[in-house]
């Protein structure tokens, strides 16, 4: 368990993956924005420190986006006047994240007008980097479309031409020029396409000193994600917040500590992370689910499994999050792993999953009482789903875990 040895280039390239699923077809919107604002500003001279963080920005910037309405009312007009909803609410998520704290207040204005940001008089330098921010975001949406065709290579011009009629307006001058001199070439469109700009993302990384994150750091950029997930629908208000403290508690009642037990922790914070590709018209149901709404539901445990590993490539995690819908039977998702594959932690979580989901209001009932939930509970363990232990050890404290779950 190499817990210790998460390195911030790679967790936040991962975890921009999750972010960049709300786009659901449109993904990568992140990391296009993150290499367009960082070409510009290497092509300004900008310091190196500063051309590395506003990648990171980049690939954050739409951090307080968990609904796809939302995004797609993003992509969709130059300038819509819900647009500001996003920044104070990404700015709040990174400015309580002490790694990322550093980032919140570019992310703040990174919808912005030019114009509105010297009449607000914000520091220069911070202008200018929310500014770059919303132009490389701009010029991403109105490149998305024809990315796929490959037409942008005919209709880069237009591009080009369009944003320079904003220069003064949306966008700083001079980011305006910078933007002209280095995307009046193929390359720059080319450098879009997804591998490229895999590769491009990993070759930045391999170049740069290795910035690990302490534990205190991992949990807050947990945190972080889990406001994202559960901002998804009020329904899931603090659901991932929630589960991550019955499962921490949980673990210490069966004596598990030390990192251990701050993964746990993590697994629970991300469990979800995957939902965030599932539309909220799909989480808000209040009735019940088609088999192709359902399909796309089940599908987001796997998705956490995959974005989980590639940040935690070494530990437990991915597993203990990506499996807390399976059952010891064997009848859960996505692996249909049983009593053989799935360790204590994994029964944790699924219990605190399904615990916390039963004291929550859901669109499609009223949250249940605490000897309601119990019995239910109880009656999984019967079944074979979940693990008696666990739901005894629950049991035994029942009234301090319902305040967890709810409280
Ligand atoms: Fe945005
Ligand atoms: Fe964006
Ligand atoms: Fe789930």
């Amino acid at each position: 368990m190499k817990l210790q040895h998460i390195d911030i280039h790679n967790a936040i390239t991962a975890l921009s993956c999750a972010l960049d699923l709300v786009g659901v077809d449109e993904v990568r919107h992140g990391k296009r924005v993150a290499i367009i604002a960082r070409t510009i500003a290497q092509h300004l001279n900008w310091p190196e420190a500063e051309c590395l963080s506003i990648l990171y920005s980049g690939m954050l910037h739409d951090c307080g986006v968990s609904r796809i309405h939302e995004h797609h009312q993003l992509t969709e007009t130059l300038e819509w006047d819900g647009a500001e909803d996003h920044c104070i609410r990404g700015a709040d998520y990174l400015s309580a994240c002490q790694p990322l704290a550093h980032l919140s207040a570019e992310i703040r204005y990174h919808h912005t007008r030019w114009e509105e940001l010297l009449e607000l008089a914000v520091d220069r330098r911070l202008s200018l980097r929310a500014n770059l921010l919303y132009l490389s975001d701009r010029i991403d949406m109105l490149q998305a479309p024809f990315m796929s065709s490959g037409r942008i290579l005919i209709e880069y011009p237009a591009i080009i031409a369009q944003i320079k009629t904003l220069s003064g307006i949306l966008f700083a001058p001079e980011l305006v020029d910078a933007f002209v001199e280095v995307a009046n070439v193929e390359a720059f469109w080319l450098a879009m396409e997804p591998e490229y700009l895999d590769e491009d993302l990993r070759r930045i990384g391999s170049h740069i000193p290795t910035t690990l994150l302490d534990i205190p750091a991992l949990k807050e950029l947990a945190r972080l994600f889990s406001r994202v997930v559960d901002a998804k629908s009020p329904y899931t208000d603090e659901h991932s917040q929630r589960v991550a403290h019955i499962a921490r508690q949980l673990a210490i009642d069966f004596g598990i500590g030390g990192y251990e037990l701050e993964q746990v922790e993590i697994a629970g914070l991300l469990h979800d992370i995957g939902k965030l590709r599932v539309s909220e018209d799909i989480i808000d149901k209040p009735g019940s689910l088609t088999p192709e709404e359902r399909a796309t539901m089940h599908r987001h445990s796997y998705d956490t499994l995959r974005i989980l590993q590639r940040v935690f490539d070494d530990s437990k995690i991915p597993e203990w999050a990506g499996f807390h819908h399976e059952t010891l039977l064997g009848d859960g998702y996505p692996f249909k792993n049983g009593t053989k594959e799935l360790d204590l932690e994994c029964r944790i979580i699924a219990v605190a999953d399904i615990f916390q989901a039963l004291a929550q209001h859901r669109p499609y009932r009223h949250s249940m009482s605490l000897e309601y939930i119990l019995n239910d509970l109880q009656m999984r363990v019967a079944t074979g789903h979940l693990d008696a232990e666990v739901v005894a050890k629950l049991t035994d404290n029942a009234e301090l875990y319902y305040q967890l779950a709810v409280a």
